[in-house]
């Protein structure tokens, strides 16, 4: 990561748009915006376009964020091109009325590539967090993979959270001097909420936050762990998460059969899996996996206490992009419920492995962390390639920096 030039601040006095619209958005912005809320120099207004409405607000009230405006967008199974012209409308009024210096986007979804066209037809400056990932496969993620892409060359500032992704940009002709090597602002985040959440909050209050079954809990997540973090003992809680489109349907159907014959073959496994509220979702995981008495199916968790699961359990199994970051700094190995990912950092780490939907793929990767120690040691060492907790404040240095001049 790039040590860049403290900026002086005291001629800065800038309106920044923070635009959320989803749970990650909101979990990976929240540092800049409560940082910028520190420095009075800024005026950071954040904007909700709401596309989730009641996981953007869980996200919002862990960081005490109020949105300044929110456009409360979603409509239940909401379709692509509806969102896509209502955050295009809607973001563009917000510029019209607000007139900010810049606004701030963070990763791939319809808030930001809507929002970000937005901005460049007023011929405002945009940010663009987390820039320059790339699988190179315009179906997977999708529309996730087109969205950033056509994000990048929109942005004045496109922050890149490693060398790998600033390549990425380089070789699209993204001029070099947009281009910013900051660290992925998840880990400002995830170290904030850990440590917060140890210091606050007991077992019992967690287990009670999350919704899990108290029998469950005291055999599967007992809380004592030992010195690298492992759980004492026989049992292990495997946490599941997942919601890609590409994956809904057949997909997910192989998922939940994976998850079964998982719980099947190993008496020792206990699987907590916060289902996402997408109804393409909902309804076959609750179909498929409602009634197995080692399967918790939980609400969507506020992120305390989702940190707190990830940190207690054994291995985790997600298509979760921001999962896949967070885990090196865990030392929890993931399974990668997808054929390709725009993360290879943490796979290269050894923490993650691509293991597609496919049951006898998962069941063989996951017999692997369970039987052999070895392996498993050897994937759950801490590591931190998404950053060390510093990116928003080069984030801010950066912008404060070019728009000082
Ligand atoms: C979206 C993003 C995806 C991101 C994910 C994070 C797009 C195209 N997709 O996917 O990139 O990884 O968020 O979780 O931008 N719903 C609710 N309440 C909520 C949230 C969702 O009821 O709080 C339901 C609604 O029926 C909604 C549907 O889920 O219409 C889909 O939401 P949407 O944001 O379009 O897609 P996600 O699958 O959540
Ligand atoms: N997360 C959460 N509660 C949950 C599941 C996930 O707070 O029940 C957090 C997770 O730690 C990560 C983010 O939400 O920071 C990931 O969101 P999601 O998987 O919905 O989206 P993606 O990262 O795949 O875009």
């Amino acid at each position: 990561m790039t040590d860049f030039p403290k900026a002086d601040y005291e001629h800065v006095s800038k309106k920044i748009l923070i635009i959320a619209g989803t749970r990650p958005e909101v979990i990976k912005l929240a540092p800049v915006y409560l940082a910028m809320k520190k420095a009075p120099f800024w005026e950071p207004l954040f904007v909700s376009t709401g596309q989730h409405r009641q996981m953007l607000d869980q996200a919002c009230a862990v960081f005490g964020i109020k949105p300044e405006i929110d456009l409360n967008l979603m409509q239940p199974g909401q379709t692509l091109p509806e969102l896509t012209s209502r955050v295009l409308l809607s973001v563009t009024r917000v510029l019209e009325e607000t007139k900010p210096d810049a606004i701030l986007v963070q990763g791939d979804t319809t808030t930001v590539l809507g929002s970000a066209i937005a901005a460049f037809y007023q011929k405002i400056s945009v940010g663009h967090v987390e820039a320059g990932l790339r699988t190179y496969n315009y179906q997977a993620p999708w529309p996730e993979e087109m969205n950033r892409r056509l994000t990048d060359p929109i942005s004045r500032w496109c922050f890149a959270p490693t060398e790998a992704s600033r390549q990425n940009l380089l070789a699209e002709r993204i001029p070099a001097e947009s281009v910013f090597v900051t660290g992925n602002t998840v880990i400002d985040a995830l170290l904030y909420v850990r440590d917060k959440t140890r210091a606050e909050k007991s077992r019992a209050e967690l287990v009670a936050e999350c919704g899990i079954d108290t029998a469950f809990a005291a055999q599967f997540i007992p809380g004592n762990l030992d010195a690298a973090g492992r759980p004492v003992g026989k049992q292990r809680l495997v946490l599941v998460t997942g919601h890609r489109r590409e994956s809904f349907g057949s997909g997910f159907e192989s998922i939940c059969q994976s998850i079964r014959q998982l719980v099947d073959r190993y008496p020792e496994v206990g699987v907590v899996y916060p289902v996402h509220l997408n109804p393409n979702v909902q309804e076959p995981v609750n179909r498929l996996l409602g009634n197995h008495p080692r399967i918790q199916l939980i609400k969507p968790q506020s992120y305390e206490p989702f940190v707190w699961l990830m940190g207690q359990a054994y291995f985790i199994l997600s298509d979760s992009g921001g999962v896949q970051e967070e885990a090196p700094s865990l030392g929890k190995p993931v399974l990668v419920m997808r054929e390709t990912t725009e993360r290879p950092e943490g796979v290269d780490a050894g923490t993650c492995r691509l293991v597609g939907t496919d049951p006898e793929r998962i069941l063989r990767e996951a017999a692997l962390l369970l039987e052999d120690e070895n392996a498993y040691s050897q994937r759950s060492q801490l590591k931190n390639p998404y950053g060390d907790g510093q990116a928003s404040e080069r984030i801010l240095q950066v912008l404060a920096e070019s728009l000082n001049h």
